[in-house]
């Protein structure tokens, strides 16, 4: 018993000293964490408890019978984050570079796999080298086996990748079926074939920070959702932004008390709207002055920044909020705000979290780098995704709603149940000056009857009376009023039950 006992310590201190000091000062020397300081970071003190801690690769191949560490690389278990339960596994780079096992990833998949039965998000902190090379197919394997456990738990769980040292080839498909990314400023990346095999192939001269860092990925690409300073940040923001989730698609997110009334009244947000419609104005100022306590949690911010995507809260709850952004191109919807805020509305449907639309939108962005760019299929995603959602839906609209793309932005036509128009709100299928243009166009070389034309158009479809008409919206309310009429209607909302017919699934136009 005590010779037992004296190996479990043995084994123990193996497993937490990982890959030996110097590997740990060399990781601490990057400005990186180890896999147990952020666990330790990341969950409430005390709270974590460890599975696998003795689990080793089974690989003989190049001396690797040889070497082997309690663990082999992962440090996998649960805890929880300001009292909620959340399953963790955090890759040690010290071991092998972090690289995937069979073990490993049988590690990994037994979190996820208990993460779906007990009805908790995952979250994963990657710092790996990819598969194993000296495992082989085993690796690859290992690979597969955890995107199939993401594919399951995609919509029954949250799941978050965070990004925290190198992340290449096929192993970023894991993090890439998961729910959100977040990555770390200048000590991560991400990319399927690093700068080597790309200047081979394409002769291209790349750093692995210009192919997949941070930035790369927050700003070009949109693969990341946010990007943080250091270890330090990435994990205490991600303890916030668990706070705005649901454990699962069977529960509510949590509700989270405030002292901020339901009435509060924003006059502010009377002139917010300038006079002249080819202004512009900040969308966000609106958001902020609508949700609980101006605690708004915005994704990607630096990726389409046309659409503004992110979590705030109505009187406790959880919103997804979807809004234009006039600010960028005017607002006007092209490919990657399609993908972005469809997405968004997805995951916000998946796990039950209702979505407020802020409308102003000029229409879709014309030009052959849109249309070559699919913009059909792209913007059928955001179509798809409203459509499909069964959550409770409220809309404002501020000013424009043109086109096809009043349609999209949660019109009452694609099951919005509560739609509000500021009294500046103008849906149209085109603005005036399109419009006139093309009914006119015999009027064109008479600028006196363009004007008239001009003034005509305003009238008929330049304010919310023509869709009011028609029941197209519920109400136009004041400016001021906005945080009063949504806190009251997402309330009436609350019980909402809505259910679309059986299918196996549907076929988002991918
Ligand atoms: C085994 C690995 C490893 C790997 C790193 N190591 N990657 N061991 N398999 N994939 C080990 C190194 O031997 C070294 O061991 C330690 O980890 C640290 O690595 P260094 O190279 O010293 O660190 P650094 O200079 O920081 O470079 C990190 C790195 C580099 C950029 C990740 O190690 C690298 O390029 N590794 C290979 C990456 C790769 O090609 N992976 C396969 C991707 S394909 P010691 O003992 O010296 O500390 C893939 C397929 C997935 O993953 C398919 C899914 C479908």
């Amino acid at each position: 018993m005590q010779e037992i006992i004296r190996q479990l310590d043995e084994k123990r201190a193996a497993a937490r000293s990982g890959g030996g000091q110097h590997r740990i000062d060399r990781q601490h020397l990057r400005g990186k964490l180890t896999a147990r300081e952020r666990i330790e970071l990341f969950l409430d003190a005390n709270t974590f408890e460890e599975w696998d801690m003795f689990v080793e690769h089974r690989c003989t191949e190049f001396g690797m019978d040889q070497q082997k560490i309690p663990g082999d690389g992962v440090v996998t278990g649960y805890g929880t984050v300001c009292g909620r339960l959340v399953f963790v596994y955090s890759q040690d780079f010290t071991v092998f570079g972090g690289s995937l096992s069979a073990a490993h990833a049988e590690k990994i998949c037994k979190i996820v796999d208990q993460a779906i039965k007990a009805g908790a998000p995952v979250v994963g902190l990657n710092d790996s080298g990819g598969a194993r090379i000296q495992e082989g197919v085993e690796a690859l394997a290992g690979y597969a086996e955890v995107f199939q456990r993401n594919v399951l738990a995609s919509g029954v769980i949250p799941q978050i990748s965070m990004i925290m040292g190198p992340c290449a080839g096929g192993a970023v498909y894991s993090p890439a079926i998961t729910d959100f990314i977040f990555m770390v400023e200048n000590t991560s990346y991400m990319f399927v074939t690093g700068p080597d095999v790309v200047k081979t192939v394409t002769h291209e001269e790349v750093t692995a920070e210009q192919l997949g860092g941070a930035r790369t990925h927050t700003n070009r690409s949109g693969v990341a959702d946010l990007a943080f300073d250091n270890d330090v940040e990435a994990l205490l923001m991600t303890r916030r932004f668990l706070n705005f989730l649901p454990p699962s698609n069977r529960e509510k997110a949590p509700f989270w008390p405030t002292s901020d009334p339901a009435d509060r009244k924003e006059y502010s947000l009377d002139t917010l709207v300038p006079h002249d419609p080819n202004k512009s104005y900040d969308m966000k100022e609106l958001i902020l002055k609508v949700v609980d306590e101006h605690d708004f949690f915005e994704l990607q911010p630096d990726y389409a920044a046309n659409v503004i995507i992110g979590f705030g809260r109505i009187q406790g709850s959880t919103v997804g909020i979807v809004a234009n952004q006039p600010m960028v191109q005017a607002g006007a919807l092209d490919i990657a705000s399609s993908r972005k805020a469809a997405r968004f509305v997805r995951f916000c449907d998946a796990f039950n979290i209702p979505i407020l639309t802020l409308v102003d939108v000029p229409g879709f962005l014309p030009g052959t780098a849109q249309e070559y760019g699919a913009i059909i299929k792209h913007g059928a995603k955001l179509i798809y995704a409203y459509a499909e959602a069964t959550v409770p839906k409220v809309t404002v609209i501020t000013r424009k709603a043109y086109g096809g793309a009043y349609d999209v932005m949660s019109s009452k036509h694609l099951r919005g149940d509560v739609n509000f128009a500021w009294p500046t709100a103008e849906i149209a299928v085109m603005g005036p000056k399109g419009a006139v243009e093309i009914i006119f166009r015999q009027d064109m070389n008479d600028p006196e009857k363009i004007k008239n034309r001009t003034e005509e158009y305003c009238t008929k479809f330049a304010n919310p009376f023509a869709v009011g008409s028609r029941g197209f919206i519920d109400d136009v309310i004041m400016p001021h009023n906005t945080r009063t009429r949504i806190c009251r209607s997402l309330a009436m909302l609350r019980e909402k039950k809505l259910e679309n017919p059986w299918r196996k699934h549907g076929n988002i136009p991918l």
